[in-house]
């Protein structure tokens, strides 16, 4: 995940970076795939590291986050490709464009600090906003969808298993009470619900009292986990012999995917026996990296 300003260009901090480029080493003349080009700092790296004929395939299915990275690489145009797709279909986009296997594949996932702090596109809790959050427009469902059409029990299961929310069934009830009344339309009716839902003793410390249950909703409304497995089945046949897969997550439902993946998959060899975190150093000047998690696989048989 990176971090921008909102003032002028998005300024952002890639998570890891340096780590990305130890593990993933790229080489001159080689092809990567970034799977969440975001802004760009990935990408940008390993078109650096991989001077001068290295090339990078970029994902991102947010137009406004790739036009943001088309101007932030200008510099390395003729060696970078933009495509506005989700990372579940690499497999299909290689095969249209020929390509056998590419030598390398880095996914950073989850929301840039683009959409979280400047895309007003509902995934802050800060202030109101409509409640989207949908990370590529074209997807067919809102979060406003899903709160005022599916079931009690469905919204319960949303929150217990995609946010961990203990109080899922309270939180679920609310909501369906609620949207007889006024259905769902901007964020701060969600934080409302939340906490009038949650007893102040079951308040977390640490984060928001409604973190748990945006998370949820984002995950749902865009497919995350679906969309992580299905690259993760694919990935002996998008790399390359001898090419690695970094893989960064930001909660433990994802990061419990890779690990299992990596494991059972015998045409990769894990890397990393536990997961690469930040360094302090990096945790103090951007805290997103904090909850960042990062494994590294190499596809066998070279
Ligand atoms: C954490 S940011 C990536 C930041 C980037 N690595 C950098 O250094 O600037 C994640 C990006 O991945 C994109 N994304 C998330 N899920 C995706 C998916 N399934 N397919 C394509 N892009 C996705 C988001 O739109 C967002 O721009």
């Amino acid at each position: 995940m990176c971090s921008c300003k909102a003032d002028k260009q998005p300024v952002h901090l890639s998570v890891l970076l340096d780590e990305v480029i130890q593990f993933l080493n790229p080489e001159d003349g080689k092809v990567y795939v970034d799977g969440n080009l975001g802004l760009g700092g990935h990408s940008g790296a390993i078109l650096e590291a991989s001077s001068p004929a290295g090339r990078v395939i970029g994902f991102d299915w947010d137009q406004e986050a790739l036009s943001q990275a088309r101007v932030n690489l200008a510099k390395y145009q003729g060696r970078i490709d933009y495509v506005r797709r989700n990372f579940a279909e690499i497999e299909e986009e290689l095969k249209n464009r020929g390509i056998a296997g590419v030598d390398g594949l880095v996914l950073d996932l989850g929301l840039s600090s683009l959409q979280l702090d400047t895309s007003n596109r509902g995934f802050s809790f800060q202030g109101s906003q409509s409640l989207d959050m949908r990370m590529d427009i074209r997807r067919p469902e809102t979060a406003a969808d899903l709160l005022n059409h599916v079931s009690e029990e469905e919204l319960a299961d949303i929150f217990y298993f995609y946010g961990e929310e203990r109080q899922a069934r309270r939180i679920a009830a609310n909501i369906t009470d609620t949207r007889k009344q006024h259905p769902f339309v901007t964020t701060d009716q969600l934080v409302s619900v939340v906490e009038k839902s949650v007893p102040r003793r079951f308040w977390p410390k640490k984060i928001h009292v409604a973190t748990k249950v945006f998370q949820a909703l984002r995950i749902a409304v865009n497919g995350e986990l679906d969309n992580l497995e299905k690259i993760l089945g694919a990935l002996d046949r998008v790399i390359c012999p001898g090419g690695r897969i970094c893989i960064i997550s930001f909660h433990s439902l994802e990061d419990r995917l890779v690990k299992r993946a990596f494991r059972d998959n015998p045409a990769l060899e894990v890397i990393t026996s536990k997961p690469v975190k930040a360094s302090s150093e990096e945790v103090a000047v951007n805290s997103r990296s904090r909850s960042a998690r990062m494994r590294v696989a190499m596809v066998g048989g070279r």
